[in-house]
């Protein structure tokens, strides 16, 4: 979708016209044998959770779909090349259980390898891509999770080429095939903090699939940790919010709904912060032994809502301070969420004023806004000036907050923090109302953007200044809005993370040194511009 000159486009008042061409409108939910029982798989492990996922609700709730992940082949394929199953673990095949789940209103999704073996060691995809694809069709499989194990040499080039190359043979099948591609999650996390290779692969996935699986596994059930995990993924899933469109989803991996090592508060954090991201929700677990409280938490259905609106927007930050993550997105009819994280050991309380969730500014106090608790379905419709929340140590609370006045939806403006995606460093304006640094995210004022429509930055510590661009000096600094030609007080978001300025062409605010913001060519140096910004800031 191109808008005029490029300008920042407010995706919200754009509604889900997209949503009902593409293969996989709303993300993913069902159950993946993984990180529960990792290669200790069989068909009734399959069947019983089948049979467990109808009775208990999860189906009806949303939960349609049964992957098959690693060590279900034989280690030798057949004469015609083909892969098989080992008949020990399914003894009655996988046309079988294919359509054993179809019955039950399951889809069918297995996995395989880009390169020359599975992670576990089993045969890969390469070399094989047609006849696999032509297998996994007569099976009844809809839905392919590929792997990026033994890929050489183990470059991105290489990657793209084989990625690109099922996406040609998927597209070629007389069904269509979901395509979950774990190609990113073999280039994030550089130790040197240079994340040129993860921006690249990230850059043409969405090309070429549904899902891009980015970064860390989740802990499976033996590690000894699990929170560590959940929030490392979480993390990760926040540097990618720009890539995330109805028919494409970040996915920050499974939910372990009965890791051993997470507390009830702890899987419900999970839960509420992946409904937020409107994230995959595929459950590892085994669930035909699942507790009450799990079961009820999973089938929430006002957070299944969020995760399942049209627009698919996954929540950005609004800010972070080492304690408090504070994310908010909007949703299809014109409501905001406002996802509240408490990273701390110890309950706490916090104070979230409306306009950081991206509503006006209002002087007067008066404006009322309806606030649902999304856990309890309690609502409260005589909110004036925000939302005061009470949050357990690792716990999350999600509000949906709807204005009760007319012109709510027109008035939303994505509100949050603008950080480099290798530092995590936040977009900051100085006190003296002047210069802006890159620093520590303190979740102050000064790092909460507001981004119009017509692509104007300003903090909420200056209302009336916004983020401009001298070419002259090179710098980026505020200065009153309208005190400049205003194409110097513009900017593009785009998809690479790239922040462009209108006024001076071809250039970037890019990380200096010693946390001052320039304005750079673009394409200079990916891990100095590449941005994180609040959702609805688009782009192409
Ligand atoms: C199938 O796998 C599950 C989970 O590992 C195991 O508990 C069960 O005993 C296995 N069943 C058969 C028939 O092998
Ligand atoms: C390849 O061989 C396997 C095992 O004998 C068989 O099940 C499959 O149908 C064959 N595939 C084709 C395309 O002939
Ligand atoms: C099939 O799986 C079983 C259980 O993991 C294993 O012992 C056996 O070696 C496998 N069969 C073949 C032919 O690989
Ligand atoms: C970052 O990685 C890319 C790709 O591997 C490489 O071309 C570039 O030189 C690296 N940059 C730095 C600053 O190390
Ligand atoms: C507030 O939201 C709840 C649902 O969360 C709804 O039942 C109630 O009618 C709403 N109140 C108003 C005044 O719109
Ligand atoms: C952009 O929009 C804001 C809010 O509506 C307004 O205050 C500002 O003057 C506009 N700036 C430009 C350059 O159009
Ligand atoms: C950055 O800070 C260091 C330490 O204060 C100083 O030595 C260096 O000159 C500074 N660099 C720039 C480009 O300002």
């Amino acid at each position: 979708m191109k808008t005029s000159q490029g300008l920042l486009a407010f995706a919200a008042a754009a509604g889900p016209s997209m949503a009902a061409k593409s293969l996989l409108a709303t993300p993913p939910m069902g159950f993946n044998n993984w990180a529960r029982f990792m290669c200790d798989l069989n068909q009734t492990l399959f069947t019983q959770t089948a049979d467990a996922m109808a009775s208990n609700g999860l189906l009806a709730a949303g939960y349609d779909r049964i992957n098959i992940d690693d060590c279900w082949p034989l280690h030798k394929r057949a004469a015609n090349g083909s892969l098989q199953w080992n008949t020990t673990l399914f003894p009655q095949g996988m046309p079988w259980l294919g359509s054993y789940l179809k019955q039950r209103g399951f889809h069918f999704g297995i996995y395989s390898d880009a390169g020359t073996y599975t992670c576990g060691g089993y045969p890969g995809s390469l070399g094989y891509e047609e006849i696999d694809a032509a297998t996994f069709e007569s099976w009844g499989v809809d839905y392919l999770k590929l792997d990026g194990c033994y890929v050489n040499p183990f470059k991105t080039e290489k990657y793209k080429q084989i990625y690109s190359h099922w996406h040609d043979v998927i597209g070629r099948m007389s069904k269509p095939m979901i395509f979950s591609e774990s190609a990113p999650a073999y280039f994030s996390g550089n130790e040197h903090g240079n994340n040129t290779d993860w921006y690249d692969v990230m850059d043409w996935v969405p090309g070429y699939g549904e899902l891009a699986r980015h970064s860390d596994d989740i802990p499976v059930f033996r590690d000894t940790t699990a929170w560590g995990g959940v929030t490392t993924n979480y993390d990760f899933n926040t540097l990618l919010a720009r890539y995330q469109k109805p028919g494409f989803f970040n996915d920050p991996d499974f939910l372990i709904a009965d890791h051993p090592k997470l507390t009830l508060t702890e899987k419900k954090a999970q839960f509420a912060l992946w409904a937020s991201f409107s994230a995959p929700l595929i459950i590892s677990a085994w669930v035909p032994a699942l507790d009450k409280e799990t079961l009820e938490m999973l089938k929430n259905e006002r957070l299944i809502a969020i995760n399942q609106d049209p627009l698919a927007l996954q929540a950005t930050l609004v800010s972070q301070d080492g304690k408090w993550d504070v994310l908010s997105k909007s949703l299809s009819n014109g409501d905001r969420i406002l996802t509240v994280f408490n990273r701390q050991t110890q309950n706490d309380k916090l104070f979230v004023p409306f306009e950081r969730a991206g509503y006006p500014i209002d002087p007067s106090g008066t404006q009322k806004y309806n606030v649902t608790d999304l856990w309890t379905g309690k609502s409260d419709d005589s909110a004036t000036k925000g939302v005061t929340s009470n949050v357990p140590g690792h716990g999350v609370q999600v509000y949906r907050i709807s204005p009760l006045y007319n012109t709510g939806r027109d008035t939303v403006v994505p509100t949050g923090m603008v950080f480099n995606t290798a530092t995590r460093q936040c977009l900051t304006a100085g006190t003296d109302g002047a210069t802006i640094s890159l620093g520590k995210c303190t979740a102050a004022d000064s790092q909460v953007w507001r981004v119009d429509s017509n692509g104007t930055l300003r903090s909420l510590a200056f209302p009336k200044s916004c983020l401009g661009a001298d070419s002259k000096s090179g710098i980026a600094s505020i200065r009153v809005c309208g005190g400049a030609p205003a194409r110097w007080q513009q900017w593009q978001y785009q998809s690479t993370g790239n922040i462009l300025s209108s006024g001076v062409g071809g250039s970037c605010l890019t990380a200096g040194d010693n946390g001052s913001v320039v304005i750079a060519k673009c394409g200079a140096d990916r891990n100095k511009q590449v941005f994180e910004m609040p959702s609805g800031s688009l782009r192409e």
